[in-house]
Order: structure tokens, then sequence, then C-alpha cells
């Protein structure tokens, strides 16, 4: 059965089922409790582990409610409590969990103990973020923008600040879905060069531009995110360089009048971002959180072929 890992390794008609399957079944649950049973009750019999090597809030929710609606028993387990934390290797604690459940997210650090956990894992894993990625996130933003503004396919997505893991995931959804890309940040920052090479070789035009205020003029869509993730420790100069790039009401006064604002949250309150922004017309950051929950439901179930 099919791991999740990155937007770029799966077909476009895969990731394009996810979505379409996501915006079924997020009607099917509109108006209901949250504790509503999706029909069918499609993971049933099926036990899934959720793992946290960082911390989280919307990921481990979305997972966990997901998992319930759907039937299914779902584990939350972070380091801290398990014997990963005290030199258990990542290959043991892979074959072991794979005795127990029938799918595995995880949130981790560098890519390669994501890979070195799914080489030996028998069962399917989601890539719940890296310090390089985070699908998840940017499988819900697609969604998003589709259900505020139609199809992604063609429209300009412009990035505000740090080239950090969630904006590699959008480049990767830029080369899949067919979106065009800028990225505007200070030299430092820029985005993965390898996740760049993708997007344009899936024919996406993909622009590293210095001025915010020149970069949002003809987007549809603005995104930002923390200026320091989880992984990382900003040094004052870059902290200092990216007060430049703050995402403000004046610099969406110079785009368009309907132009969407996405943050994945965490988001630190007049830093990347102004509770203005934030709290705006132009933000859809509630609807991304939420559709983290419906599309990772179909993502599980793409997982286990029950799609
Ligand atoms: N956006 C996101 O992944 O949120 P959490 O870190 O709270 O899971």
């Amino acid at each position: 059965m099919p791991d999740f890992l990155e937007i770029s390794e799966i077909a476009a008609k895969d990731l394009r089922l996810i979505l379409e399957n996501a915006k079924k079944a997020k009607l099917a649950q509109a108006g209901q409790p949250k504790g509503y049973m999706d029909a069918g009750l499609p993971l049933h019999d099926t036990v899934v582990a959720l793992i946290f090597e960082k911390h989280s809030t919307r990921t481990r929710l979305s997972f966990d409610v997901g998992v319930r609606q759907m039937g299914g028993q779902s584990i939350v387990l972070s380091t801290a409590d398990m014997h990963r934390s005290r030199g258990e290797t990542i290959k043991d604690t892979a074959l072991m969990l794979s005795r127990y459940v029938d799918l595995i997210m995880i949130r981790t650090f560098a890519d390669e103990i994501l890979r070195e956990f799914v080489a030996h894992s028998t069962v399917p894993v989601i890539n719940g973020l890296t310090d390089y990625s985070h699908p998840c996130q940017i499988m819900a933003d697609v969604m998003t923008f589709e259900e505020k503004a139609g199809p992604i396919n063609g429209k300009k997505v412009v990035w505000i600040g740090n080239g950090n893991n969630v904006c590699t995931s959008f480049l990767h959804a830029a080369g899949q879905f067919g979106f065009n890309f800028a990225f505007c940040g200070p030299k430092g920052l820029d985005p993965d060069k390898n996740a760049v090479a993708f997007a344009k070789a899936q024919g996406s035009e993909v622009t590293i531009k210095r001025d915010p205020f020149s970069a949002v003029v003809d987007a549809d869509l603005i995104v930002t995110d923390a200026w320091v993730s989880m992984h990382e420790d900003a040094g004052e100069e870059t902290l200092k360089q990216l007060h430049s790039f703050q995402v403000n009401s004046q610099l969406l006064s110079r785009a368009k009048d309907n132009v969407i604002f996405m943050h994945c949250l965490p988001a630190h309150r007049e830093e990347e971002v102004t509770s203005e922004v934030l709290d705006g017309p132009n933000s859809v950051v509630l609807d991304e959180a939420e559709n983290r929950l419906h599309v990772q439901k179909s993502i599980m179930k793409w997982c286990l072929r029950k799609l």
C-alpha cells in the first residue's frame, strides 16, 4: 500500500482524487456534530499511530478526529514517552509499530529520519511534517483555495518571507496542480533548489523576488509562515532582514481586492503577519485548519486503498 510522503512523489491524478474525495466528504459532514461518523465507517477495522517528535496542535487534532469520524482507532505517541528518546533505533521502532497498527503518521525532524522509518515500516506512512516539507498542509491549502476561488491551475501564488518546509511543499504542489509560484524573501532564505527545479520541470513559472510590494500585485494567493520554523534557530540578522517581509494592510493594499491570504498557523501576530490581515476579510486561515481534517481523512483512505 502507498505511503504519502511528498506531493512531488504522488501521481497528479491521485492528488486530484484525494482532493475531490475530501471535498465530497466535507459536504457530507456539513452541519453535523464533530463526532458524526462517516457513512460505511471506512476505517472500522483500522488502528492508526500518530507519532509526534515535534510539537503540534492542528495536525494532532485533525488526524485524531479524522480517524474517529471514520470509525478507526488512533494512538497518539510523543517521542518523550517512547523509548526513541532513550536510544531505540528508528528501524526497531518502525518494525515493531508495524506489528500493532495499520497506518502510521509521523512528524519528525530530518527527511532522512522519515525515509529510514519508511524503509522499515511494513504499513503505509504519512509525512506529518519534516524539516524539509509539510505535504498534508499544502493539500489542505489547495483544497481551501479551490473552495474560495475555483481551480488553482494557472493561478499565481506569492510566498512572502522564509523559504521553509511549507514553502517546499507549495512548490511541489505548483508542479503537480499547475499553478505559478513567486517566492519573495531575503536572499539567504530562498526556497529549496530541488523543489524549485521540480516545479519548473513540471511547467510552472517560478520566480524569485526581493520586493514584496511589487511581488503581490498580480497574486491570486498570498502565503506566509513563521519566520523561524520549529527546527530553525534564526540569528538576529536574519530576523532583521525578515521585518521588511511582514504581511500587513499596506502590503495587501497593493494586491487585488479579492486576493486570498493563507498562513498554516500557528501565527506570530505582529511578526510575519499583522492581526489586521490575519483576522481580516482576505484571510482563510481557519478554513485551512479545518480542511486539514477533511483532506487527511482522504489521504488516510488513499494509503489504505479505501478511496
Ligand atoms: N500547521 C500545522 O501543522 O499546525 P500544527 O503544528 O499545530 O500541527
